[in-house]
């Protein structure tokens, strides 16, 4: 596993919030330009209301977001509209279980599946078929919420009783009481994700603090930004995160 500091990019949205992310996704688009110096094929799995389609169509790339939520893909396209990318955005209605059937084999270059895994079914399933879309050579970029930070984050807001459940549950969640069918953990995302086939090449943290403290809008904002790509793939700040985002790559056989 590669475990790098992720780079800036001057091009993707800049919030300190996602940086970190969006260099991930930066570094991986200039690395498939050096190969085929091509547009991608961008396929984002439950990608709501096109958060990171939108940009990466802005950006030049053949975008297909999947997405079971008919207002979701409504606010899509209006997004879509008012970017002036519909010619390179593609919106399907289904659910990750229905991926094979509304997704061609080795069709994406890169395959998002974003703030997902924690509300489907069966994860497993799910990043089989998110694998099989992905072409070989090609990435798989997933981000969920991490255990530990929700753990953190309960106890830090003195809700003691929520998180002692929350680190006893194996799935990280609050029976009953929560949105959540599960959180991860940097190990279990890894183990999750090697079992389809991928091989894990990044593993950041992201919102190492970002998401506890108010983003201001100035240079602060800049410094903030400046922190979370700096401990990003640092241990323990990687696996404190909020969230944890993972960069995978399917093999060329
Ligand atoms: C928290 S939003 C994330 C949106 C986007 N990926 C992002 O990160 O900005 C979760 C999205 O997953 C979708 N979703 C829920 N269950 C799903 C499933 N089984 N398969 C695919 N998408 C699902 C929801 O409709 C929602 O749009």
């Amino acid at each position: 596993m590669v475990d790098n500091m992720p780079r800036e990019s001057t091009k993707a949205p800049r919030h300190p919030r996602i940086a970190v992310v969006w260099s991930v996704l930066s570094a991986e688009i200039e690395r498939f330009a050096a190969g085929t110096g091509a547009t991608m094929r961008i396929l984002d799995v439950g990608g709501g209301s096109g958060g990171f389609a939108v940009p990466l169509a802005e950006l030049g790339h053949d975008v297909t977001v999947v997405e079971p939520s008919a207002n979701a893909l409504a606010s899509l396209r209006q997004r879509a509209a008012d970017a002036g990318v519909t010619d390179r955005l593609t919106a399907v209605q289904a659910d990750a279980d229905e991926l094979p059937d509304v997704a061609e084999p080795a069709s994406a270059d890169l395959v998002l599946c974003h703030n997902v895994l924690e509300m489907v079914d069966y994860p497993d399933t799910a990043l089989d078929a998110l694998a099989k879309t992905c072409a070989p050579g090609g990435a798989v970029s997933v981000l969920v919420a991490n255990r530990i930070a929700a753990v953190l984050g309960k106890a830090l807001s003195g809700q003691f009783a929520t998180a002692l459940d929350l680190l006893a549950d194996v799935d990280g969640v609050a029976e009953g009481r929560d949105t959540l069918k599960r959180r991860f953990e940097t190990a279990t995302l890894t183990a999750l994700v090697g079992g389809s086939g991928l091989v894990t090449e990044q593993v950041h943290g992201v919102g190492v603090v970002g998401d506890l403290v108010q983003v201001p809008e100035n240079a602060a904002g800049e410094a903030l930004r400046e922190f979370e790509l700096a401990t990003a793939a640092r241990v323990p700040f990687r696996d404190m995160a909020t969230r944890i985002h993972l960069l995978a790559r399917k093999p060329m056989r």
